[in-house]
């Protein structure tokens, strides 16, 4: 959840430190600070708020030198202040950490027994005094396996040494880390977004692995300080997603763009002349399945959920859906014949990498639908499936959830073809239907303003329902999270037939609530909620496929989408959920693609 960079040059450093910096800020963004080796001293400068304020600070007292570390962070152990922010410096040593610390109370005891004094309450600088103390005894090796192997968690560091005016070590357990072959100069960087300005050239290191850079080597070692090759990957170079062109934000870009990167994940898994779907890394033959666990968190979570449904609709597999901080501490009884599917857009996400850490462990035949695909989760998966989004900047995920959806269907539709579980008519039919989704989003988002009347509704209510049966329902649960991270207001997911079993109480004069209801074979019933919710006082907002009126004076809005094969409902609801939460963000002017408190990926517990 905080970004690192560091920097072993032949010019000076802090300008690209912080210009690095500002593309890690997605992965948190309430301190950053950065350390250069200035005239054979360690100058270290850091500060609360924004990347902007660290410049702002170099601007009046630049830091020189040719070597530095930089980071981002986001609050784990320490308040947001000054003094919590990386980097953590002793007079020899400087460090930046992604990750936690598990031990650190304990090896904080122990350091303070010996003397040392803690400036920060953070788990971090445990690091700096560790490595400070074995410097004294040991060469640079040695301290710094030492150090690694005193430490329990998760991290990702980036570290300068007063001694070595020349190098800077990286080291990776859990938390990623990327290194970047320059020229005259090497990078270590939390991701390849963050180096992507200054090299495509990139490989990364694996959990016990840790690295030393000069200006023009790069040395990596395994847990057991044995020298080892590192595999370069050249990126491609998607150089317009990497700024916002005319739009006001990220978001909105992301938004805008489902039409597009829709199009382009039909395109790279439909076979245009044999019109089939092309799957062909299956690391367990489909005919075999016994059963399917979809894993996530957040967003990703409700594409998990979304998939149980048409995976339990088109094949005889049994399906669960898991969250997967839940999933990765439960007693799971492991049986051959088992796909564990991880979804995650950032590939990163410490949740979702740990439960597959766990199926890896357990022999478990995994699968990793992935925006990132040289991240951590895509590369421990035993088969990736991409769902070619383009980078996603914004924290709120919206492409990235489209793309995943997409992907779990065309792997629905794949996996039933395979089993002879669907008719070859029907498994063409839906195909076909598939194809001309990116038409259906693109329609759905030219209604745009209409949605921007709707939300002035939300902006001062105390919460809001949304609720959904059936495939509705993962909707209106990925519908309430985007209200909530993007506008503040409390809002909740619900199945539409559980009101009456108690959330109908919350129902009073003016609540909003969003009912979803294409005419699919729930949509009577869910009428009959709608009026239950009306006759209390609810504000409908109704979202439906349905052209006929719908008998009710007291719905407040309906937003009609497109009329389609009723497996893509899903898609084409998910667009004003993702509109009205936005509008409603902008109305109370939030911070669209950096709201409070979160981060984009959540590469810590
Ligand atoms: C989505 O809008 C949220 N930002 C968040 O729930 C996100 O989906 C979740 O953290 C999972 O991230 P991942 O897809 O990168 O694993």
């Amino acid at each position: 959840m905080c970004g690192i960079i560091g920097i072993a040059s032949n010019k000076s450093v802090s300008s690209n430190i912080i210009q690095a910096l500002k593309k890690l800020e997605y992965r948190g963004y309430d301190s950053a600070g950065l350390s250069t080796i200035d005239n054979g001293e360690i100058n270290e400068k850091k500060c609360s708020g924004r990347v902007n304020n660290l410049e702002k600070m170099l601007f009046q007292n630049p830091s020189n030198g040719t070597l530095g570390i930089g980071h981002v962070r986001w609050a784990t152990h320490g308040i947001p202040n000054e003094v919590n922010a990386h980097p953590h410096s002793s007079e020899i040593v400087s460090v930046v950490h992604n990750g936690i610390i598990e031990n650190s109370n304990f090896l904080k005891k122990e350091l303070i027994n010996k003397g040392h004094k803690f400036k920060s309450q953070t788990d971090t600088e445990v690091i700096t005094l560790l490595l400070t103390d074995y410097l004294k005894k040991d060469n640079l090796i040695d301290a710094i396996s030492k150090t690694l192997e005193k430490l329990e968690g998760s991290f990702a560091l980036g570290i300068i040494f007063k001694e070595h005016k020349n190098l800077v070590v990286g080291a990776r357990r859990g938390s990623p880390l990327a290194v970047g072959y320059g020229h005259n100069e090497n990078y270590i960087g939390s991701d390849s977004y963050a180096l992507k300005t200054m090299t495509n050239k990139i490989s990364y290191l694996d959990d016990g692995d840790f690295c030393i850079l000069t200006n023009d080597k790069i040395e990596f070692f395994n847990s057991k300080r044995k020298k080892i090759n590192k595999e370069v990957s050249i990126l491609s170079n998607d150089k317009n997603d990497s700024d916002k062109g005319d739009f006001k934000d990220f978001m909105s870009k992301e938004i805008d763009e489902q039409q597009i990167t829709s199009k382009i994940c039909i395109h790279e898994y439909i076979d245009k002349i044999r019109n089939d779907i092309n799957f062909y890394n299956f690391s367990i033959d489909p005919k075999k399945i016994k059963k399917i666990r979809l894993i996530g968190c957040g967003t990703a979570f409700h594409s998990c959920l979304m998939a149980r449904y048409w995976i339990e609709e088109i094949t005889s597999i049994p399906v669960d859906s898991e969250i997967a901080s839940e999933f990765r501490y439960r007693k799971i009884r492991f049986n051959k014949d088992e796909l564990y599917i991880f979804v995650s857009q950032s590939g990163e996400t410490a949740d979702t990498f740990a439960a597959l850490q766990m199926c890896k462990k357990n022999k478990a035949s995994t699968c990793g639908i992935i925006n990132v695909t040289e991240s951590s989760i895509a590369r421990l998966a035993d088969f990736v499936l991409p769902i070619y989004a383009g980078p996603e900047i914004g924290v709120a995920s919206t492409k990235a959830f489209i793309g995943q959806m997409i992907v779990l269907y065309l792997l629905s539709l794949k996996i039933s073809n395979l089993r002879n579980e669907i008719s070859k008519d029907d498994y063409l039919k839906k195909i076909k239907d598939l194809k001309n989704l990116p038409n259906l989003i693109k329609k759905t988002l030219s209604k745009q303003n209409e949605i921007q009347l709707i939300a002035r509704d939300f902006i001062n209510s105390k919460g809001a329902m949304f609720l959904g049966r059936g495939y509705s329902y993962p909707i209106a649960m990925e519908g309430a999270l985007k209200l909530k991270e993007l506008s503040y207001i409390h809002a909740e997911g619900y199945p539409a037939g559980e009101m009456k079993h108690g959330p109908l109480a919350l129902i009073e004069d003016g609540i909003p609530v969003v009912i979803l209801a294409p005419r699919d074979r729930y949509f009577e019933k869910t009428i009959s909620n709608m009026q239950e919710v009306i006759a209390r006082g609810g504000k409908v907002l109704l979202i439906t496929d349905d052209d006929t009126e719908i008998i009710s004076e007291n719905i407040r809005f309906k937003f009609q989408i497109p009329k389609s094969n009723y497996q893509l409902n899903s898609f084409l609801m998910t667009i004003p959920l993702q509109l009205l939460a936005y509008h409603v963000a902008l109305l109370k002017n939030c911070d669209i693609d950096k709201p409070r408190n979160l981060a984009k990926s959540v590469t810590v517990e």
